[in-house]
């Protein structure tokens, strides 16, 4: 189960590289499998539209087991918001005999979220958490109470999934969760497209977070109250959360990394 990064090559890592080119058989999002190019020879390339995660994770174990090398491609890390859980999800659910066989190794991949904070400075610098909007899966209750729960911790918070083609209710109502526990002028990174063609990087108020301004390519990215911006004389427009060092300063740390 191989994440791909974000999109352009020098942010995969040589390891899932390895094992793109060592497999018979790519399975995955048409997108995903377009953003690779074209196939090695030889290369079987089996291309799924969006929903259908459950087809394409089948597909991906039954040809495992009929003993291809098959490289179940995601985008990001495949363990975050993307195929390894339902591939342990489906081996979980269902005793197949022929699945038991199969040898499973999941390639981590660098996250959209790791990719915007570091297209932008260090916005993840302390303590943050990730929500998915989609609410497909998962009751929209369930995703409100832990949009409050991320505000009263005052954590930075990412989003992904943040508005689909059918869906945007659920970033203004996100947007409103956390506007009623920090200022309207917390920091706010919105980046779409990260490492493909068309990537664009954006940093607005909070206050001006709305629907219209994001597309499902896109992660959002929240401020904590500590966050901040920081305009160079070069022109350079970062943002960072501190961990707190300045309040430190003179004293020893022990878990400075
Ligand atoms: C189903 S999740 C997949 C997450 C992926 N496994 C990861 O670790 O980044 C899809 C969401 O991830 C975010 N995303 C994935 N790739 C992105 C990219 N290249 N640029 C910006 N956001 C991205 C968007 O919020 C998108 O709606």
């Amino acid at each position: 189960v191989v994440g791909l990064g974000p999109g352009a090559a020098d942010w995969r890592t040589p390891e899932a590289a390895a094992a793109l080119r060592s497999a018979s058989d790519l399975v995955g999002y048409r997108l995903y499998l377009d953003l690779l190019g074209p196939p090695l020879a030889g290369q079987a390339r089996h291309a799924y539209d969006l929903g259908e995660e459950a087809a394409r994770v089948r597909a991906a174990l039954d040809l495992a087991a009929e003993g291809r090398a098959v490289a179940l491609v995601c985008s990001g890390d495949p363990g975050i918001y993307a195929m390894a859980a339902l591939v342990f999800e489906l081996l979980d659910r269902e005793a197949r005999a022929d699945w038991k066989r199969v040898a499973i190794t999941v390639v981590p991949g660098i996250s959209a979220l790791q990719a915007a904070a570091a297209r932008i400075g260090a916005p993840l610098g302390h303590d943050f958490c990730a929500v998915s909007l989609s609410d497909l899966l998962t009751p929209w209750p369930v995703i409100e109470r832990r949009l409050e729960a991320a505000a009263d911790g005052d954590f930075v918070v990412a989003l992904y999934n943040p508005v689909s083609k059918r869906r945007s209710r659920q970033l203004a109502a996100a947007a409103g969760i956390l506007r009623a526990r920090r200022p309207g002028d917390t920091p706010v990174v919105l980046a779409r497209n990260l490492g493909r063609p068309g990537e664009e990087i954006a940093v607005i108020a909070l206050d001006e977070l709305t629907p219209d301004k994001v597309d499902m390519l896109t992660i959002v990215l929240v401020g904590s109250t500590a966050t901040r911006r920081l305009a160079r004389g070069d022109g350079g427009r970062w943002v960072y959360t501190p961990r707190g060092y300045a309040a430190k300063a003179g004293k020893s740390s022990e878990d400075a990394a």
